[in-house]
């Protein structure tokens, strides 16, 4: 009876057995499946962002945030590997870490997969504008942003928003494709990535050349300086690197279609570790032609000298911010805005912000798929009421979940700016790293024995670094999106005592309770 009490691991694993049936995932398919949850908003949109914290320093702000992931994810191919089942970080810190860290780490899970498909459905929504605008078709303003808005910790919106009305389109979408359990096929995933991929390949192509022509543009390199974690503001080189993070993140949809993957031990850490380094690539070529081609130093007030704070009613309604050819940071579709700028013909220009259009509703798809699995397996074990995880008669989905999140998704979507969404969904996902990487250093002591197909290479050295990389990013983050977390966590910790604590199948005593799970749709692009 307490809160520490763990799931074993072997009743964990008896779940994937039952499921070896429907193993079919290669290392390429699930390189493709993290390429494709991964390039998104982060690279298409929040470059803008980087760019208004750090300037031409976010090329390294990239690189820490990209070194973060890597050890994060060798840390969490040693779990993947040792117990492929649905529910990554939650499930693997319920086995070492005992129920109540579980149920945090699930909690904050939240953040992570439904802010952050509510960040992704936000910078989609930046790009139909944009394109909309492109063929003449106008939206005003008032529907395409929040209004300006302060709730305790939480602000965010634009004089004269109303609701950013494509992005809860898009949300409304995805969930009732969710819903219906249509498949994103394994075919239209790896087109998706391949959309994507000639996306970046394009704009590197074009920018780069003009870099050494522009080498002044790298400096300052670092005008707002390299960050102070104490200072609040989230801004410089670490603050930059604290919200690129966002760009990377999603890899570990490899991890929760181990169950559905040929030889999980081998195939789910070379998906891990390839999708995050061909991404870590792309980014770094694709922030030298941001700064190269166009310039990415951030914008000042005139009047006070003061740095805007990124994505703010004050920064959008600068002068600067308003007059045609606008800097990059002032960009909701930063890419885009770069090759409409740099190239002649605005053709290429449109053509990126046509491929995000295209391919930013898959990573919603992916991102609210994720948060219904974890949400799922919750209910599953009791954590959460058990009505949420019914499982729709016809369409075998877990359907009262799925639209429970596509609500919550939805709402943050209408009235969060992007920048705000994506720092929050960091910081729950920087828990949940860190948790991991905290994780698979307690096992090789409890569990010494248990076969592990991938070990972490160094893991004395890479675990412990790969926590301090989340703990160095959580406090880099500005106040705002750290209050948003410690508020959230307290939620979190009320609700469990007041609810899951009792409720546990662990408490019970209910070993295996997996009888709906087998029938759920696999995940988004893996058949
Ligand atoms: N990494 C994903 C993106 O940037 C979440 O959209």
């Amino acid at each position: 009876m307490n809160p520490l009490r763990i799931k074993s691991l072997d009743a964990i694993l008896a779940t994937a057995e039952k499921k070896s049936l429907h193993r079919s995932l290669g290392p390429v398919q699930l390189t493709l499946l993290g390429i494709g949850a991964v390039i998104g908003t982060g690279i298409f949109v929040l470059t803008a962002a980087a760019a208004q914290k750090a300037g031409p320093g976010m090329m390294i702000s990239f690189i820490i945030a990209g070194a973060v992931c890597a050890v994060a994810a060798l840390c969490y191919s040693e779990l993947a590997s040792m117990v492929p089942v649905a529910g990554s970080a939650y499930t693997y810190s319920y086995a070492v870490m005992g129920e109540m860290v579980a149920w945090l780490v699930g909690w904050a899970l939240i953040l992570e997969y439904a802010l952050g498909a509510s960040a992704v459905a936000v910078g989609w929504s930046g790009h139909i504008v944009g394109f909309l605008d492109d063929i003449g078709i106008h939206i005003p303003h008032a529907l395409t942003v929040g209004p300006p808005i302060s709730i305790g910790f939480i602000k965010g919106g634009e004089i004269g928003g109303v609701l950013n009305l494509p992005a809860v389109i898009i949300t409304g979408i995805v969930t009732l494709l969710l819903v219906i359990g249509t498949k994103e096929s394994a075919t239209a995933n790896a087109v998706l990535v391949a959309i994507k991929i000639a996306a970046l390949l394009l704009f590197i192509v074009l920018t780069l050349p003009l870099v050494t022509g522009h080498m002044d543009n790298f400096s300052p390199f670092t005008p707002r300086g390299w960050g102070n974690p104490l200072d609040g503001t989230g801004t410089g080189v670490l603050g930059a690197a604290a919200s690129i993070f966002f760009a990377y993140v999603g890899f570990d949809a490899v991890s929760t279609a181990a169950e559905e993957t040929k030889n999980p031990q081998r195939n789910v850490p070379i998906g891990l570790i390839a999708s995050l380094g061909i991404c870590t690539i792309f980014y770094i070529l694709v922030a030298t032609g941001v700064i190269g081609s166009f310039g990415a130093q951030p914008l000042a007030d005139p009047a006070t000298g003061q740095y805007f704070a990124d994505g703010s009613t004050e920064l959008y309604a600068s002068a600067a911010c308003q007059a045609a050819h606008a800097p990059l940071v002032c960009s909701k579709e930063a890419l885009a805005h770069v090759l409409r700028e740099v190239n002649s013909n605005p053709l290429f220009g449109n053509l990126i912000g046509l491929a995000a259009t295209i391919a930013l509703p898959s990573v919603v798809l992916l991102m609210m798929f994720g948060q219904t699995r974890v949400f799922f397996v919750m209910a599953r074990d009791g954590l959460l009421p058990k009505g949420l995880s019914a499982v729709h008669t016809k369409f075998k989905t877990p359907w009262v979940i799925t639209l429970v999140t596509g609500v919550v998704v939805a709402i943050a979507a209408a009235f969060l700016p992007v920048g705000s969404l994506a720092d929050y969904s960091n910081a729950g996902t920087l828990f949940a790293f860190a948790a991991v990487s905290l994780g698979v250093m307690i096992l090789r002591f409890t569990d010494k024995t248990r076969n592990r197909p991938f070990k972490t290479p160094l893991l004395w050295i890479i675990a412990p670094l790969s926590i301090f990389g989340c703990v160095l990013l959580f406090v880099s983050l500005g106040t705002e999106s750290k209050q948003v977390f410690f508020g959230w966590t307290a939620i979190g910790l009320v609700l469990y005592f007041a609810y899951g604590f009792w409720h546990s199948n662990v408490r019970k005593g209910i070993i295996e309770d997996h009888e709906n799970d087998a029938d759920l749709p696999p995940p988004p692009g893996t058949t």
